[in-house]
């Protein structure tokens, strides 16, 4: 692999040189004065001084060349509805859009919540604010009220933008009850909320002086145009919130120049994806790979893009495959889990249409199983390529990079370093390299590469001290993975080294779910670890202390205290977050200095030896949750 190591090593040894190349991937009103300043560690700005914006570069710069080629394909299984816009088409709603958002009091600099399922209008809405130098905040439609106020109360948006509801499986998840709550929790609300009414909630009703319909306002801003703003590179262009250790979510602020310069060229090398062909991404907009490769990667490439709403086996397991068959689909994106869902599935369904038009499949967000990734490249008959990232950094950090040189995959893992990242593998102890095969915390050598987090929304502090705070003597961003690499430089993903867990490749805060446990009166005392869990990765399970036991007297009584729990996680944070299970017990396993154990609790709860049990107070609390776990998982 000669050709990607130089090009790596360049990246780093010629790092401004390397990025000032990229950077002539996308369009800049005025030119940057420097590549780097980094004359405040650890915080980077990259192309100082340029002068450029995100709306642009994914729309309006493609329509002299690709006007009339398809930018966005609209395909939901939930409604039936399919629908095509062109560059031009797409144009002409994004500035829609920007008119809306701006007679709305919402311009440059203030921050838009977007509350929305799969719909165009989403993409319209993010857009819309780049076009403005607004700053959104995305917010996953699975999400529930306290989750929603939180966020509104972090970011203060001047406008919320949500719709009726979503669909799932054909049923339908209004969003109303939630957005009505959050508001009435939030400190800040927004002054305005815009509604699209796709005529799920048949008791929609909008709140004279607050609440616009989508339409109404577009229909009186169908033929304005809103020029573009010329953002400083280092100049915000979203906040898109994401969990850690505590219970309180960060605000990851991503910048214009890096951002669209990180994602030009990824879509070049990583996803090898040329202007003009088609990518398929399945996830969602709330999450970060939504952002990076359903909207704006895609397009700043000149790139069709697909927009799913439903579920991967309905009508039945061959709609993905009749969707890369039907729109020529080169590049597509999906999860480990998807992957497990499909492997259940009659394989003819991946022989059913014809894929030929796919150069590769990437997956991302959890770790990828070595029989899962093998399965599904065989099955296919493509390379699968397993690449990990995060939120923070918004492209990939280890992957095999086709659009340099095509290497061999080995199944489990997600390759190399990808050039821009410094990676290091280093000893949790000492922040020494770790040898081959040795698991170690995975680091990044600061300045990160463009298109990373910049710092925490309203919170440079944090920011320091959250991802660079893990060795005592060496200022490196922690990924707060394990990892290890093989003798041959590939490396392996081994989990996290905090308390964040990963349920079907969404990221869950144990913290937060325990706190959302915990707005149930009756509990005193919860711990929520990460079980494994088949085809889902992880599941969250809880185990808590009742204020008053005597509700728990019958199998029924029990029964009915836990479904109050899971109704209350679901009414806090959302159904994603869900335990499998709530688990009752007297005690709980802590330290002598009352630190909870979770560790140790996953152990049991997964069958696994719990290791060194010195530190336990009460060494009765283990035998609680062995009983109550049967010995066993669930
Ligand atoms: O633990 C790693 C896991 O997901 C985390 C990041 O999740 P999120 O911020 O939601 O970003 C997802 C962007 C794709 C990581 O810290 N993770 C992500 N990709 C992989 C992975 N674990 C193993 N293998 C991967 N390919």
């Amino acid at each position: 692999m000669g050709a990607y190591r130089d090009f790596h090593a360049r990246s780093i040894e010629q790092r401004e040189a390397f990025w000032a190349e990229q950077a002539e991937l996308v369009d800049w009103h005025r030119p940057f004065d420097r590549v780097l300043d980094y004359s405040r560690p650890p915080f980077a700005k990259w192309f100082v001084g340029g002068r450029t914006n995100l709306c642009h570069n994914a729309v309006d710069r493609h329509l002299a060349a690709r006007g009339g080629q398809k930018a966005l394909v609209y395909i939901s299984t939930e409604t039936g509805a399919e629908r095509a816009w062109t560059f031009r088409e797409l144009h002409a709603e994004v500035n829609r859009c920007a008119a809306m958002i701006r007679s709305l009091g919402a311009g440059h600099g203030e921050r838009v919540l977007i509350y929305m399922p799969m719909i165009p209008e989403a993409v319209f809405a993010m857009l819309a604010c780049a076009r403005l130098g607004a700053i959104h905040s995305v917010v996953f439609g699975g999400f529930a009220a306290a989750s929603l106020a939180a966020r509104i109360d972090d970011a203060r948006p001047r406008v919320m933008i949500t719709a009726d509801g979503g669909l799932r499986g054909g049923r339908p998840i209004l969003y109303r009850p939630m957005y009505e709550e959050a508001i009435r929790l939030a400190k800040a609300p927004p002054q305005k909320v815009v509604v699209c009414n796709r005529g799920l909630d048949p008791e929609l009703s909008l709140v004279g002086g607050r609440d616009l319909d989508y339409e109404t306002l577009r229909a009186a801003h169908a033929s304005e145009a809103v020029p573009v703003e010329w953002l400083e590179s280092s100049e915000p262009s979203y906040i898109l919130y994401t969990s850690g250790t505590t219970g309180r979510p960060k605000g990851v602020q991503r910048d214009t120049g890096g951002h669209a310069v990180a994602l030009a060229a990824s879509m070049k090398y990583i996803y090898a994806g040329n202007p003009g062909e088609t990518m398929f991404t399945t996830s969602d907009i709330g999450w970060v790979v939504g952002h990076s490769y359903i909207v704006y990667g895609p397009l700043i490439r000149g790139m069709t893009t697909i927009l799913y709403e439903g579920l991967p086996i309905r009508p039945d397991a061959g709609i993905w495959w009749k969707i890369v068959a039907e729109n020529r689909v080169s590049v597509m994106f999906s999860s480990p889990t998807a992957a497990r869902v499909l492997k259940k599935q009659d394989p003819a369904f991946l022989r059913k249409y014809d894929i030929g038009s796919l150069r590769h499949l990437f997956l991302a967000g959890e770790p990828l199983d070595e029989p899962t990734h093998r399965w599904f490249a065989e099955q296919l008959g493509k390379p699968v390529i397993d690449h990990y990232w995060q939120t923070e950094t918004g492209w990939p950090i280890l992957s095999s990079v086709p659009g340099v040189e095509a290497t061999r995959v080995k199944f489990g893992s997600p390759s190399f370093p990808v050039y821009g990242y410094d990676l290091k593998l280093l000893r949790e102890a000492d922040a020494g390299e770790a040898g081959p095969d040795e698991k170690a915390v995975v680091a990044i050598v600061p300045p990160l590469p463009p298109g990373c987090m910049t710092t925490v929304w309203g919170d440079d502090e944090r920011f320091v001290k959250t991802y660079f705070g893990t060795f005592r003597d060496r200022q490196v961003y922690s990924t707060f993975d394990w990892g290890i690499r093989d003798r041959d430089g590939y490396h392996y993903i081994l989990g996290r080294t905090d308390d964040v867990i990963n349920v079907a490749g969404h990221r869950l805060g144990t913290r937060e779910i325990e706190e959302a446990v915990q707005a149930h009166a009756n509990i005193a005392e919860v711990a929520v670890v990460g079980v494994a869990d088949a085809v889902k990765g992880q599941l969250p399970l809880a185990f808590a202390v009742v204020k008053d036991p005597a509700r728990l007297a019958t199998e029924e009584g029990r029964l009915a205290e836990e479904k109050a729990v899971l109704d209350t996680v679901d009414r806090q944070l959302g159904a994603i977050a869900r335990p499998a299970r709530v688990h009752f017990v007297n005690v709980l396993p802590k330290t002598r200095s009352g630190k909870l154990l979770r560790r140790l609790i996953q152990a049991l709860a997964e069958g696994r030896d719990p290791g060194d049990l010195t530190t336990i107070e009460d060494p009765a609390a283990l035998e609680q949750i062995r009983g109550a776990v049967g010995g066993k998982p669930d």
